[in-house]
């Protein structure tokens, strides 16, 4: 056996809280807000419903929910709609964290849902531009709740625009 590589081997963790309301009480409101804002989703299409709720720097919360589209592609999701309406609302101000739960028609959804790939290249453009980790606080419709410091437990090995230079 002569391999010629080595392995790089790519471990992540998550803090595990049974609900919300093991959360602190500043996470439990950003949660919350989420949760408010899935309630303004346009999901007509797939009936799932998402909410985003950002923390910044300065204290100010920004919400967002999926919007869809009768062009599938068109339609957003809820983490890009909250963190793109924060960067438009509160240019130059960094992102501290975002919270994201959902609710599908026909099911309650327990597991936590986290946000898709696309979502966190979006986060990752975010925590970069600011050298600043985003925590991600993640939740279903309800129990469970996963969170993590930073968008590198989400996305190890991540293109970002410190390549670029
Ligand atoms: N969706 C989100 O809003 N966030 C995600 O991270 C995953 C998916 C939305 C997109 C679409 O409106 C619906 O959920 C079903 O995919």
């Amino acid at each position: 056996m002569n391999p010629k590589f080595t392995k790089l081997s790519v471990t992540t963790e998550f803090e595990v809280y049974g609900s919300e309301n093991d959360l602190n009480s500043h996470e439990q409101s950003l949660l919350k807000k989420a949760q408010l804002s899935m309630k303004n989703a346009y999901a007509p299409y797939s009936n799932f419903l998402v909410g985003a709720a950002i923390l910044l720097e300065n204290g100010e919360i920004v919400v967002g929910n999926n919007q869809e589209n009768a062009a599938y592609p068109s339609g957003l999701c809820a983490e890009r709609v909250a963190i793109f309406h924060a960067s438009a609302i509160h240019p130059g101000v960094p992102v501290t964290a975002i919270a994201v739960c959902c609710k599908a028609s026909g099911s309650v959804i327990e597991t936590p849902v986290p946000p898709c790939g696309a979502c966190r290249q979006v986060i990752a453009e975010y925590e970069t531009k600011y050298d600043s980790p985003i925590r991600i606080i993640m939740q279903g419709e309800k129990g469970k709740v996963y969170a993590s410091n930073n968008i590198e437990a989400l996305l190890p090995l991540m293109f970002n625009r410190k390549y670029l230079k």
